[in-house]
């Protein structure tokens, strides 16, 4: 039987609850607002030639989502070339993930360097600093566009000691980069290799804790929409 107080039973009281943690774990998220509304369902895999490629693409992403936390591996990367859907099927993952009420952070790879670089400035401080601190303990962390920095020591410096940390602990890492690589292959365009960009130690903890998911070479989905608009 459902209790009642007030005209509110106990089971609308639980959803209100729900809900609330919901928002606010969306809101903690930092997901950009231009994916707000990536999702599974919002994925359009009807592509006549890479269909089949983009539809298995999305299941084994769903998979690991929907596995989460008994995968064998914590982490996912998901390769290959602009416009493909890197970024919407990572936040679809992430989103179901806090759905389910796991604690998960957004960052755009550029701008978490940028933020770590300005923690060093006692001026701009604080918040910086809890940017780091947040990607080295947020329970999930999507890394979108993973090498995308122009390579300094200090870069890899940084991002060895964000993966390895993640990956001694166990803790998921959700990774999306255009990087080519021996291991996955890549597009003869995109000539950049994630180790030069990210370093060798990174590159290999990388592999060791994540399901890897490559990309079809499908057209940009950017352009395809805009001609279908
Ligand atoms: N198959 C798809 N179905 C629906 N929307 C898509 C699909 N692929 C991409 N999009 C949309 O197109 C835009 C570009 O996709 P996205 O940002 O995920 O590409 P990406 O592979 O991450 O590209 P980049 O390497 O440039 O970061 C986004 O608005 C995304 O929601
Ligand atoms: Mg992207």
């Amino acid at each position: 039987m459902v209790s009642e107080r007030d005209g509110i039973s106990g089971a609308d009281r639980c959803r209100c609850v729900a809900d609330a943690r919901l928002d606010e774990l969306e809101q903690s998220s930092q997901v950009p607002r231009n994916y707000r509304n990536a999702s599974f369902d919002s994925f359009d895999a009807l592509d006549p030639v890479y269909g089949a490629a983009l539809q298995g693409a999305m299941l084994q992403i769903k998979g690991y989502a929907n596995n989460y936390p008994v995968t064998e591996k914590p982490g996912l990367l998901i390769v290959g070339p602009p416009g493909t859907g890197k970024t919407h099927l990572a936040v679809a993952a992430l989103r179901q993930l806090l759905a389910r009420g796991h604690e998960a952070v957004f960052f755009d790879y550029l701008n978490l360097l940028d933020r770590i670089r300005s923690s060093y400035n006692e001026a701009l401080g604080a918040s910086n600093r809890e940017a780091y601190r947040t990607a080295l303990e947020t329970e999930i962390l999507l890394l979108d566009d993973l090498g995308a920095h122009r390579v300094t020591d200090w870069v890899q410096d940084t991002v060895t000691s964000i993966v390895t940390h993640r990956c001694n602990h166990k803790q998921a890492l959700i990774a999306t980069s255009n990087l080519s690589d021996p291991k996955i292959g890549g597009s003869p365009d995109y000539r950049i290799m994630l180790e030069d960009r990210i370093g060798e130690r990174a590159r290999s903890r990388l592999f060791e804790m994540c399901l890897v998911v490559r990309m079809p070479g499908a057209p940009d989905y950017r352009e395809k929409r805009s001609v279908i608009r």
